[in-house]
């Protein structure tokens, strides 16, 4: 799994956000713990796979559906060109625009938006899908990895983005590097939040 020192600094889970269970703890569960009936979107943007990863675990815990906010032109392969384009781009205030993505909100009861961190923030084209979406009535449970910053503004970012959403805030993780799909801290933030 790929792990980049972005800053020296190694974080491991932090927890933000004080949402409690909010489905009823005798609810039926499948064998792999995943609660019967619980419908569940991860929509995640991820450059080098680390976020991807986390998606792909909640995924194979709770059986979610997963979907990858894609930039309409991609940025480059080269890892450090990648982070200078898009260091201009938040100073000129540059928007790249995404691609469609085929998931209605409509149909599900939670929502986890997974996104590497991008100069201290959630990264850019995840941004720009939450703000057009509509989380009236969610659980939106939100995570961030990075190379070494920790949580740094990420979980702030989605907080502003979803202020007056109506969503219900659920925790934050956040995870250095990537991780294996039964990683521990992913599951006991999803047991947290009542997903499993
Ligand atoms: C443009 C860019 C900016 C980044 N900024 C940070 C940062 O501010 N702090 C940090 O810890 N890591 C930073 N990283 C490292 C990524 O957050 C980290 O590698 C993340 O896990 C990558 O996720 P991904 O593989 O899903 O793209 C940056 C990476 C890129 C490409």
């Amino acid at each position: 799994m790929q792990k980049r020192h972005f800053l020296k600094t190694l974080a491991g889970v932090a927890a933000a956000g004080s949402f409690g269970r909010s489905f009823a703890a005798d609810e039926a569960k499948t064998e792999s713990g995943a609660k019967v009936g619980r419908r569940i979107a991860v929509v995640y943007f991820s450059k080098t796979g680390n976020t991807a990863s986390v998606a792909r675990a909640v995924r194979a815990m709770t059986g979610a559906d997963v979907f990858e906010v894609k930039t309409v032109k991609p940025y480059p392969e080269e890892y450090r060109r990648t982070t200078e384009i898009v260091k201009e781009e938040l100073e000129k205030g540059i928007i790249r625009e995404i691609a469609p993505l085929d998931v209605d909100l409509a149909k599900v009861d939670a929502v986890v938006l997974a996104t590497p961190t991008w100069w201290h923030h959630a990264a850019m084209p995840l941004q720009t899908w939450v703000k057009v979406q509509n989380f009236s009535g969610k659980l939106v449970l939100t995570c961030n990895t990075h190379g070494g910053g920790g949580l740094m503004h990420t979980r702030e970012d989605f907080e502003k983005l979803l202020a007056g959403s109506g969503a219900k805030l659920g925790t934050h993780l956040t995870v250095y590097g990537g991780v294996d799909e039964d990683d521990s801290d992913v599951r006991r933030w999803l047991a947290q939040n009542g997903l499993l």
